[in-house]
């Protein structure tokens, strides 16, 4: 089936579409359905006029003409000896290393145009069909982590093109819930951390966890609470923590200055932790040859540094593996201080180290 794909015709099967286009990583792309009735195109005007409207509406302009888009639908249906079907259009912002923001990326438009066969000619008369109603979610389930972002990348767009490094979503009683990629912090007035609780609001960050033991096992007093804009007020530090940011100071938010502007010690102390841990995991990791075709899981537990260091399993049945494990430690060099006899509920993998196909197990387990 003839299709026109990335700017071009081409077949169906040798269709290509870049895996960093923003549309695949964040829904980063509108798109219209236009119905063919034998030689009409049923709203076609409409249909095109929306296109462009929700392009502007999300901040990017087709270079492609309609009438040259209409061009390309003939065509596409003509050899697709459509009769009754469907066209579905598609347009990205285009393609890029991934990056929610897109300011100052070069970007080119990406259009896909599909046409879909539909058998039978359309029905004047159906019967009628039954419906339920259910809540509107779209989108309220940040603690999913979809590849639905475009809320996120316009967010945190609009804040690069006013100088700012992050956005931070507010809910409807003006309380944060986290950054547009990111958890947020504080270190308020009475030297307590606080940081949004899994309320369903924020996505449950994997550094945010980490963090949550690393402040733990340094001692250091955490509350999971609702973050007002009051509270930064008065607060001593903010910082945000991500896969991709690690722990990031925060030195203002909207006007507010925080720390008189300076990163804070425990901003510094809390990075400095997280980066020396995974320092160290790398390194020993590395280090491993032989596990081309294994599966490795690393438990850190950051309650008990030397456990973290020194905690290694396999995969599958723990126990049964116990002698394996500690024979691979030991071919590691690692000095085994104890093999704890872990059950592992929740498989949170980050693929962190995914070319030697071992997988990082970033959940923190108690001892
Ligand atoms: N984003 N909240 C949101 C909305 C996020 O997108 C992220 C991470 C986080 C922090 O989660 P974690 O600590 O597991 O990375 C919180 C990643 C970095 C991204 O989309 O690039």
């Amino acid at each position: 089936m003839l299709s026109y794909v990335n700017n071009k015709f081409c077949s169906l099967d040798n269709a290509k579409i870049s895996v960093n286009d923003r549309g695949y990583q964040f829904g980063d792309a509108v798109y219209e359905v236009i119905l063919y009735k034998d030689g009409k195109f049923l709203d076609m005007e409409g249909h095109l006029k929306r296109l462009r409207k929700s392009m502007s509406r999300i901040d990017f302009e087709l270079n492609i003409s309609d009438s040259a888009i209409k061009t390309i639908i003939k065509r596409l249906v003509t050899e697709n000896n459509l009769k009754y079907g469907s066209i579905y259009i598609q347009v990205s912002r285009g393609e890029y290393f991934r990056d929610h923001s897109y300011f100052n990326m070069p970007l080119k438009p990406i259009l896909v145009i599909l046409t879909k066969k539909i058998k039978e000619k359309f029905k004047i008369v159906v019967p009628g069909i039954k419906v339920f109603t259910t809540l509107d979610t779209r989108w309220s389930n940040p603690d999913i982590k979809t590849t639905q972002l475009l809320p996120n990348v316009l967010a945190k767009t609009e804040g690069m093109k006013n100088g700012f490094g992050e956005a931070l979503f507010l809910d409807d009683n003006s309380y944060i819930t986290e950054g547009s990629s990111s958890n947020f912090w504080i270190l308020d007035k009475n030297n307590i951390l606080n940081t949004r609780s899994l309320d369903g609001k924020i996505l449950a960050g994997i550094t945010r966890d980490s963090i949550l033991n690393c402040a733990k096992n340094k001692k250091i007093k955490v509350l999971e609470k609702k973050i007002s804009l009051d509270d930064i007020k008065t607060c001593k530090e903010a910082f945000i923590t991500s896969a991709s940011s690690f722990v990031t100071p925060v030195v203002q938010v909207d006007e507010m200055i925080i720390n008189s502007g300076l990163v804070g010690e425990f901003s510094n102390l809390l990075r400095k932790t997280y980066l020396e841990l995974n320092d160290w995991f790398i390194s020993k990791l590395n280090n491993i040859s032989n596990l081309k075709e294994k599966v490795l899981i690393v438990i850190p537990i950051i309650n008990n540094y030397k456990i973290f260091k020194d905690s290694f399993y396999y995969r599958d049945n723990i126990d049964s593996r116990k002698s394996e494990t500690i024979s691979l430690v030991n071919a590691m060099k690692v000095n085994v201080l104890e093999v704890l006899n872990i059950k592992i509920n929740n498989f949170s993998s980050a693929n962190l180290f995914n070319k030697n196909k071992l997988v990082y197990i970033s959940e923190v387990i108690q001892k």
